[in-house]
C-alpha cells in the first residue's frame, strides 16, 4: 500500500470515529462496519495450505502464551470499570453481571439469563456447601453474592480493582445480611496471598499453571442476544442516560460521546457473535485443576 493511499485510510477512520463520536453515523453503518471487520478476521485465519494453516495456529498461541493476563490495567480501571452505577442498572440485569447470561430459550430475559448462567458455573464447578471460593475480577459481584445466598457455607472472597465495585458488593451484603463474604481491592495480575481456595473463578479473565479436566463450549447466540438486550434496554431510557452520563462527565458532549461507545460496543458485539448463527465466536467454560 502507497503512503498516500495509507493516509487517506487513516483520515477516513479518524472521519468515521469523530462522526460516530457526534452519533451522526446510522446504526446500520456501524454493522455492516462490524460484519465488514467480521469476515476480514475470519479470512484472516483460513490459510491455502494445512501446513500453513497449522504453522499460523502454532504461533498465534504461542503469542497468546507470552501476552500478560490483563494489559493496560490502569487504563482499564479509569475508563471502563468506573462507570456510573445508576447507568449500569439500566443496561444490565438486577445482578448487574458483566458478562455474558445464558438465553435458555426465546422468553429468557435478562435476568433469567444471569440467574441461568450463574447456576451452570455452580453446577460446572461443582459447588458445594462449605468451600472457600475466589473470585478473580468480580465485578459488581453477581458470582460472588449469588453463591455466597445460595451456598451460606461457602466463605466467597472476590477480587477487583475497582473501589466503587468493592463498596456496591459490601452494601449489598449489609441489605442481604451476608457475612461470608470478603472483597480485596487488588491487581490480580500482581495479588499474592497464602490462602488456598477449593474453587478460583476467573469469569472474563484468563488463568495459567493448570490443567484442564472439561471443557464446555455455549453458542455466540447467547452473548449475542445479551448485548440486544443491552442496546434495547439503554435506548428506551435515553433520557435518563443522558442525564446521569451529563452529570458524571460533565458535559453533553461527552455525555454523547460515551453514549455513543456504549452504543457501538452493544452494536458491534452483538454482530461478531451472531456470525454464521452464533458458531463462529462462541463461550468457552473450562473446569482446570491446579498442576
Ligand atoms: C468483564 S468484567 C467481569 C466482571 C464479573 N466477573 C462478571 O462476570 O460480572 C471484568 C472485571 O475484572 C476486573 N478487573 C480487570 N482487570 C483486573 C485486574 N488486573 N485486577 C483486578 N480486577 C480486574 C474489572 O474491574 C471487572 O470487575
Amino acid at each position: 500500500m502507497s503512503m498516500e493511499t495509507k493516509h487517506a485510510k487513516k483520515e477516513a477512520i479518524a472521519d468515521f470515529i469523530k462522526r460516530m463520536e457526534l452519533g451522526q453515523v446510522p446504526d446500520e453503518e456501524i454493522r455492516k462496519k462490524m460484519r465488514t471487520l467480521v469476515e476480514k478476521r475470519l479470512k484472516w485465519g483460513y490459510k491455502p495450505t494445512h501446513e500453513q494453516q497449522l504453522a499460523h495456529l502454532i504461533s498465534f498461541i504461542q503469542s497468546l502464551r507470552s501476552m500478560e493476563m490483563a494489559e493496560e490495567v490502569d487504563t482499564l480501571d479509569a475508563e471502563l470499570y468506573e462507570i456510573p452505577l445508576p447507568f449500569l442498572h439500566i443496561m444490565c440485569g438486577k445482578t448487574l453481571k458483566f458478562s455474558p447470561g445464558y438465553f435458555k430459550d426465546e422468553s429468557t430475559t435478562l435476568d433469567e439469563s444471569e440467574i441461568n448462567m450463574l447456576d451452570l458455573y455452580c453446577e460446572r464447578a461443582q459447588i458445594k456447601d462449605g468451600q472457600s471460593i475466589l473470585d478473580l475480577g468480580c465485578g459488581h459481584g453477581s458470582l460472588t453474592l449469588h453463591v455466597a445466598q445460595k451456598y451460606r457455607g461457602c466463605k466467597v472472597t472476590g477480587i477487583t480493582n475497582s473501589v466503587s465495585q468493592k463498596e456496591f458488593i459490601m452494601d449489598e451484603c449489609k441489605k442481604l445480611d451476608l457475612s461470608n463474604v470478603e472483597i480485596i481491592l487488588a491487581d490480580v495480575t500482581k495479588f499474592e496471598t497464602e490462602n488456598t481456595y477449593d474453587r478460583i473463578f476467573a469469569v472474563a479473565l484468563i488463568e495459567e499453571d493448570v490443567s484442564i479436566l472439561n471443557h464446555w463450549t455455549l453458542s455466540g447466540k447467547h452473548p449475542s442476544l445479551g448485548f440486544k438486550e443491552w442496546l434495547k434496554r439503554l435506548d428506551d431510557n435515553m433520557d435518563a442516560v443522558k442525564e446521569i452520563f451529563e452529570s458524571f462527565y460533565g458535559s453533553k458532549e461527552k455525555a454523547m460521546k460515551w453514549i455513543t461507545y456504549w452504543r457501538v460496543f452493544c452494536i458491534a458485539h452483538s454482530e461478531m457473535y451472531a456470525s454464521n448463527n452464533g458458531e463462529e465466536w462462541m463461550l468457552s467454560q473450562v473446569l482446570f485443576k491446579k498442576i
